[in-house]
Parts: structure tokens; sequence; C-alpha cells
């Protein structure tokens, strides 16, 4: 696997998280969510979160989740991780019933982490150690990952030497190591400054325009949203659940021009218009 993509400047702050690399369930990113319910119980009191859950992306698909605080994104995101189960319905990845993490998944959150007493290198051939498939191979696909990042140099330093940035960029390198068919990212650049975010949108645009894994991406921001996706998935307050879908035509590669354009803005009053129709 070569890449080459636009590398972020050092000062950005994504945090950026990899799944556990064990029990990976088959190739191909075709993801399907079918009735989907989650309810948590504390004390007496149970929380009725997701209500019957149905989503499909193909393969290669870039999906933006978008809604308000508390709707049970993250939950559906973690469900469909392996990470929590639902009360009822399923969800199938490649053909696979979802039961646990698998490496096939890779989750980023807001946060890295990165095993503080390994090199970049050694971070980054985690997975293929921890399957004993440590290889001149595996090898020489680290460090082309690692160039492609832009991290060419820095094989032997250990993360605390890193930009909160490159930090990042490693652990997206060692969840690339895996080939995972399906990324899901929530809110990844939600901490970001605007020019540290609008780059890492541009990052990861180009990664996805090479690798074409499928995207599930979950943000509040509606022009995040229409920038990064195929289709918008806008879901209700809890119960959560997807109320309007929007496609996005807009032409590929995509960059922060794109914002700028007019198909970009009447989409954006198109979806605004529509959840402002919801919450009245
Ligand atoms: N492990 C848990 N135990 C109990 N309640 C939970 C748990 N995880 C989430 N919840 C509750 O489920 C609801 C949905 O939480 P979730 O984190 O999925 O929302 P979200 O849409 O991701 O919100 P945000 O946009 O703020 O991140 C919230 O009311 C939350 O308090
Ligand atoms: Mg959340």
């Amino acid at each position: 696997m070569r890449l080459r993509v636009n590398v972020a400047s050092e000062g950005d702050e994504v945090k950026l998280l990899d799944a556990s690399p064990e029990g990976a369930v088959g190739q191909g990113g075709h993801v399907v969510v079918s009735g989907v319910t989650k309810t948590f119980r504390r004390a007496r009191q149970s929380r009725l979160v997701l209500e019957k859950i149905d989503l499909e992306l193909e393969a290669g698909e870039f999906v933006c989740l978008l809604g308000p605080s508390g709707c049970g994104k993250s939950t559906l995101l973690n469900i469909i991780a392996g990470f929590q189960r639902a009360d009822q319905g399923k969800v199938m990845v490649g053909g696979r019933l979802v039961t646990k993490p698998g490496a096939d998944r890779c989750v980023m959150f807001q946060k890295p982490t990165l095993f503080p007493w390994m090199t970049v290198l050694d971070n980054v051939l985690f997975g293929p150690r921890a399957q004993r498939k440590r290889t001149k191979e595996a090898r020489a696909k680290a460090l082309d990952l690692l160039l492609a990042f832009g991290l060419s140099g820095f094989e032997r330093h250990y993360p605390h030497q890193l930009s909160g940035g490159m930090q990042h960029r490693v652990a997206v390198a060692r969840a690339l190591m895996n080939q995972p068919s399906l990324l899901l990212m929530d809110e990844p650049f939600a901490a970001l400054d605007a020019i540290t975010r609008a780059r890492m949108q541009e990052f990861l645009l180009d990664l996805w325009e090479r690798e074409r894994m499928t995207v599930l991406f979950v943000t509040h921001d509606l022009e995040e949203a229409i920038l990064l996706a195929d289709r918008v998935c806008v879901m209700s307050p809890r119960p959560g659940t997807i109320h309007h879908q929007a496609e996005v035509r807009l032409t590929r590669p995509r960059s922060q021009a794109t914002v700028e354009s007019l198909e970009f803005l009447e989409l954006r009053r198109a979806i605004r218009s529509t959840i402002k129709g919801d919450s009245q």
C-alpha cells in the first residue's frame, strides 16, 4: 500500500485512536444497521437513547452523522465498533455480524492512545507484532506510511517528542496497518482551531480519495458534514432516530474552496431549513 497524502501542520490537535486489532470480521466496508435500539439503565431509571435505527453504508461511502448533543451518535458508533451491544437489532459489517471490536473497524475519537514507551515505528508495528507478523514487509509498509504522513525521520522518536498533530498521524498510520475497511470517527476535529481543522479535513479527504474505505463521521458542524460526505444523515433529539438524509453531489475532489460554491450554500440552506423545521 503506497500512500501520498497532504500532511497537516505540526500544530494541529486532532486526536485519533484506533480500535483493538483483535477479531477481524472479514473484508468489505458495507455496513448494515437494522432496528438498533439501546436503553441505558441506572438505578431505577432507564433512558431510551436509540430507537430502531436503520442505516446502510455502501462500501467506500463517506457518511456524516449530524445531530444534537445527547441524541446517541457516540452510542451508535460504539455499537457499530463492537464496544457496546444493542438491546435489539443488529449490525453487519462486510457481511459479518458485529459482536466485538475488530481490526476491520478503526475508531477515532478525540483522544490519542499511542503507547508512550514505544517509538513511533514500534507503535505503528503494534498490530503486526501482536499477531506475530512483524515481517520485513510489515516494516517496509510501516515506513511507507510514515513517509506518506510526513513522519520520516521520526521513526525512533517517542510520542512525547512529537507535536499533538504528529501523534495523531502516527495513530492513523497504526490503524491503517490493519487496512481497515471502515473508519468510525467521533468528532475528531471538534477541538481544533479553525485553520488546523481545515487542514485536517483536507488530509482526511485526500486519504479517503486514495483509500476509499467506508467512513462514518460524527459532527455537530453542518458545513463540515457537507464538505466531507457523500450523504448527510440527521438524527433527531433523544431517543435518536435518523429522520433526514441528504445526498451531497458536490464534485470531488473537494477542498476548502468547495465551501464557497453556490451548490454548497444551497445545500446548506436546504438541510438547515429542514433541521429548523423539525425543532419548531
Ligand atoms: N454508558 C452510559 N451509561 C448511561 N448513559 C449513557 C451512557 N452512554 C451514554 N449515555 C447517555 O445516552 C445519551 C446519548 O449519549 P451519546 O454520548 O451517545 O450522545 P451524543 O449524541 O454522542 O452526544 P454528544 O454530541 O454530546 O457527544 C446521553 O443522554 C447519555 O447521557
Ligand atoms: Mg458523542
